[in-house]
């Protein structure tokens, strides 16, 4: 058998045959007009206030509630933790949320054709990008899309190629489908990440089947050129790997940066080698709506892709994500700016006020990533993390340096933030801060951490 044996298009087809995608969601009906569109979600405009101090706990949310949980009400004031935004949802969502709410009737939901119709003009008309709608596929979340794809052509015990440091959550899908992390670890080059692709490609062997590209990529912030994106599925295509797109950040890219779709590489056969995994709920707030969407124009792929698909969308997770790309551009536009400024308030406070801090502003996502190597021999966090290993007994996972920073940061500064470890290879001495926060707040945070950096280093208690 080939090594990509689960890949052989031909005996796919015939024993599939190319119905296989009926229930994709798209009929080849015509779409809704806008005009229907926006009268069900008109769209925002004018000015939105992200200043403003919008306060979450008491939310049962992972960012605040969640620490508190964990650390005590009195060590957490600012959650820089998991990467969700602290902002009030652009209004036009919860106009839509409001509206269906008074219709109090939960049952079966009948997939609009005009929330597709967002999803393809939303991609358009931001993007350039054509996506056919027969040839895309809603879901629960960005995971368990990969986790079906995953499912389809890694079996387990098959090794999973990832461009590290990367999202940490890519580890919990590759545990739940029993494959096996191949990391190819990014070069730091005057603090900006670049890839390796020669170490890429020796990283391939006979079960290597896929890999999971982010771009913009969780932590490093890196846009992906379309050079680096074509490199990348060039060696894939040749090799018989193919290609996971995730690309849930790709709303948030810095000024003077851009996001490639790896969907719009010219090369045809390269795009054909992939399937793109995406949604709103990075761009717009609406992670726990459970709403996202892969397509492909590899109908092969999809199809088998689809088969191990299990979702079903709720209706309120639908109407949030159809308002938002049908009217929500306006609000996504400022928002971004906003976050672009806090990028460079980071950038600037650090700087200044933070020396045993590095970080360099990233081409986009909402996360900056901090080199913290200084911090954690200041406080002896590798003879801690030795330490509090020890106290936990043989049995536990051993406790890492970064989570001894992230436990002295929340002890000392009231603020938490993300373990660079869980990044896998390339993420030791580093934290993730998310700064997807009210410029107040982010300024809270800084001074709170840079105190914290003054302060004589004692027992953590
Ligand atoms: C790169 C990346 N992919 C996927 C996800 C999660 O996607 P979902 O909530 O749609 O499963 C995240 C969340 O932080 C992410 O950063």
């Amino acid at each position: 058998m080939s090594q990509n044996a689960g890949l052989n298009r031909r005996s796919f087809l015939r024993n599939a045959g190319m119905t296989a995608l009926v229930g994709a969601v798209g009929t080849g009906t015509s779409l809704t007009t806008a005009a229907e569109a926006a009268a069900f979600a008109p769209a925002d405009h004018g000015k939105f206030d992200f200043d403003e101090v919008y306060n979450r706990v008491g939310t049962d949310s992972v960012k605040y509630d969640q620490q508190i949980r964990i650390y005590g009400k009195e060590n957490v004031q600012v959650g820089m933790g998991i990467a969700d935004m602290d902002f009030r949802c652009a209004p036009v969502i919860t106009k839509a949320l409001t509206d269906r709410m008074k219709h109090e009737n939960w049952g079966y939901l009948d997939m609009p054709h005009s929330y597709i119709e967002g999803i393809v003009n939303w991609n358009k008309r931001r993007y350039g990008l054509d996506v056919n709608p027969d040839l895309l596929v809603l879901t629960n979340g960005v995971h368990p899309g990969l986790v079906a794809a995953l499912k389809t052509f890694s079996p387990p015990g098959s090794k999973v190629l990832l461009n590290t440091p990367t999202y940490n959550g890519f580890y919990g899908d590759l545990t739940y489908t029993g494959t096996i992390p191949e990391e190819n670890p990014l070069k730091l080059v005057n603090g900006r990440y670049s890839i390796d692709f020669e170490d890429f490609e020796r990283r391939i062997s006979h079960n290597t089947n896929t890999f999971i590209l982010c771009n913009p990529q969780n932590p490093t912030g890196n846009c992906w050129s379309p050079e680096d994106l074509t490199r990348l599925g060039e060696i894939c295509l040749r090799r018989r790997v193919v290609v996971l797109a995730d690309e849930i950040h790709c709303d948030w890219v810095t000024k003077g940066n851009k996001y490639t779709p790896f969907a719009s590489l010219p090369n045809k056969a390269i795009v054909d080698n992939s399937i793109t995994f995406k949604a709103a709920s990075k761009s717009f707030g609406l992670a726990a709506m459970k709403c996202a969407w892969f397509y492909s124009t590899n109908q092969d792929y999809l199809a088998r892709v689809k088969a191990n698909n299990k979702a079903d969308l709720t209706t309120l997770g639908m109407i949030a994500s159809k308002a938002a790309y049908a009217g929500g551009e306006d609000w996504l536009n400022q928002c971004v700016e906003y976050v672009d400024g806090n990028h460079d308030f980071v950038d600037s406070f650090i700087r200044a006020n933070m020396p045993l801090v590095k970080t360099v502003k990233p081409q986009g996502t909402y996360l900056s990533w901090l080199d913290v190597s200084a911090v954690a021999d200041k406080i002896g966090a590798k003879e801690l993390a030795a330490e509090a290993s020890k106290m936990q007994g043989a049995s536990a996972k051993p406790l890492t340096p970064e989570q001894m920073v992230e436990r002295h940061f929340v002890k000392r500064a009231k603020v938490h933030m993300n373990a660079g470890s869980t990044y896998g290879y390339g993420g030791q001495n580093h934290m993730r801060m998310n700064i997807a926060t009210s410029r107040k707040t982010l300024e809270l945070a800084l001074n709170n951490l840079a105190a914290a950096l003054k302060q004589n280093v004692g027992s953590l208690g």
